[in-house]
C-alpha cells in the first residue's frame, strides 16, 4: 500500500465506534445536571448516585426522595442491573409519580452501556 493510502483509511479509522465505557460516559454526561458520582459532592437537584448499582432504591440518606420512591424502599426495592435498565427505559412508568423529569433512553445497547458505567467504580 502506497503512503498516502493510508492517509484515505484515517477518516474511517477515526469514525470506529467508541468503547462501551465511552459511550457511558458519555450517555452519563446529561444525568450530572442532577446527579454526582463523587460520594462528597451534595447539593444537586438530585440524589448522589455513588455506588448506586447494587444499592437500595432511595438509598442516599441526604436526599429527599419522593414517596413513590420511598416507598420502594420500604418495600426492601434493590437497584440491580436488570432492573436500572429497566428503570432508564421509561423511569415514570416504572414509577408513576417519580420527581425525575427524563425521558426514557430508548436505544437497549446505550442502556446497557450506561447502566455498565454506573456499576463499574473505575470507568469514572
Ligand atoms: C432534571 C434532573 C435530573 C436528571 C437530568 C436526571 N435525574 Fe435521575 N433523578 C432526579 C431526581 C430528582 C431523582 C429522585 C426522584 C424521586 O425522588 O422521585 C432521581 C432519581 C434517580 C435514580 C434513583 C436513585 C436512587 O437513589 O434510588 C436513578 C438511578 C437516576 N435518577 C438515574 C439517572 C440517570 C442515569 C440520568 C441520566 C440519563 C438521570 N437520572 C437524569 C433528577 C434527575
Amino acid at each position: 500500500m502506497k503512503w498516502y493510502a493510508f492517509l484515505l483509511l484515517l477518516p474511517m479509522l477515526a469514525a470506529a465506534p467508541a468503547s462501551a465505557d465511552e459511550n457511558g460516559a458519555r450517555l452519563f454526561a446529561p444525568c450530572r445536571a442532577c446527579h454526582s458520582l463523587d460520594p462528597t459532592e451534595r447539593g444537586l437537584p438530585g440524589p448522589n448516585l455513588a455506588g448506586v448499582a447494587g444499592r437500595v432504591v432511595a438509598g442516599d440518606p441526604a436526599f429527599d426522595y419522593s414517596p413513590v420512591l420511598r416507598k420502594a424502599r420500604d418495600d426492601g426495592l434493590r437497584w440491580d442491573m436488570p432492573r436500572l435498565e429497566a428503570f432508564l427505559a421509561d423511569p415514570a412508568e416504572m414509577f408513576p409519580g417519580l420527581w425525575m423529569s427524563m425521558r426514557g433512553i430508548e436505544d437497549a445497547t446505550e442502556r446497557t452501556a450506561l447502566v455498565r458505567f454506573l456499576s463499574d467504580p473505575a470507568s469514572r
